[in-house]
């Protein structure tokens, strides 16, 4: 990866003065775990219980391999380019599978290597980051307030005329205090990017699934619908006066774009596979 390799796609809002650069990273799937927490054995997944944590980070380790590459060695390196180059965009957005699941050495390294950025960065969890810790998931949560900052939940943050706000819809829904700290956040805002790891169903989404044979994980009546929050999540989006003026999600680990009424939503695909997708945000 090289910063000049970023792919650059446009984000119009009206009425903006200045424009800003969000360099989006989203499912990394950093694929790490030592020897002792190799040992450990899943329990509480319904497809690989009584697995050892190391069968299966053997298997995701050649799976994220690129050209012989494992994804950590990706991930370092693109950390490096990125510290040594501060400038390359206003922020940086990480958008959750970071981890491709949980080891305490998994956690540290990313850590380690995003704490050499200069560039601010916000940090969404997703549904991967967490998985086989054999911990609560409260007690995850604390844990990743040393990337998130003190609400694992929800993160925001001014950029300019923008509201950058990250929620937390890992599993497939939006817990009712990550909907309630959105709805909070949302309140007499105007400009906001909303960056989730889980995109929003819509038709074009869903059809591009369904042509490809594959599984419609997006959140809403096309996709997945457990619960009743993006219910209000739809409402908020569609309403006409709506302060979100963009979505950018991951975990599809493809490039897309749709629309929600007027706003429209863009996946980034694997960032094991590609380089980060440079949001550029103007009028
Ligand atoms: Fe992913």
């Amino acid at each position: 990866m090289r910063t000049n390799e970023f792919v650059r796609k446009d984000v119009i809002v009206p009425g903006l003065e200045k424009e800003y650069r969000i360099l989006h990273i989203t499912d990394s799937h950093v694929v790490m775990c030592n020897e002792k927490e190799g040992e450990y054995v899943i329990e509480g997944d319904g497809y690989w219980n009584g697995t050892k944590l190391i069968d299966f980070h053997n298997l995701r380790h050649n799976h994220f391999r690129v050209e012989g590459v494992p994804s950590s060695e990706l991930f370092e390196k693109m950390c490096d380019e990125l510290a040594a180059n501060p400038d390359c965009a206003d922020v940086i957005v990480f958008t959750g599978d970071i981890l491709d699941f949980f080891s305490q050495s998994a956690f540290d390294f990313i850590k380690k290597n995003i704490d050499k950025l200069k560039t601010p960065y916000m940090f969404v969890i997703g549904n991967h980051d967490m998985i086989f810790s054999g911990k609560p998931e409260s007690e995850m949560k604390k844990i990743f307030t040393a990337l998130t900052g003190e609400n694992p939940d929800l993160q925001k943050m001014k950029l300019g005329e923008l509201t950058l706000i990250g929620v937390y819809n890992g599993p497939y829904h939006y817990p009712e205090k990550s909907l309630n700290d959105l709805v909070n956040a949302l309140e007499g805002e105007d400009n906001v990017v909303l960056f989730q790891h889980v995109p929003l169903s819509t038709k074009e989404f869903h059809k591009y699934n369904a042509d490809r044979n594959q599984p419609d994980w997006s959140i809403g009546d096309q996709g997945v619908c457990n619960g009743d929050g993006w219910k209000t999540v739809f409402d908020i989006v569609g309403a006409d006066d709506t302060p979100v003026k963009a979505i950018i999600c991951g975990d599809c680990h493809v490039e897309h774009e749709s629309k929600l009424g007027n706003v429209p939503q863009y996946t980034s695909p694997l960032n094991a596979n590609y380089p980060p997708y440079l949001y550029v945000i103007h009028s």
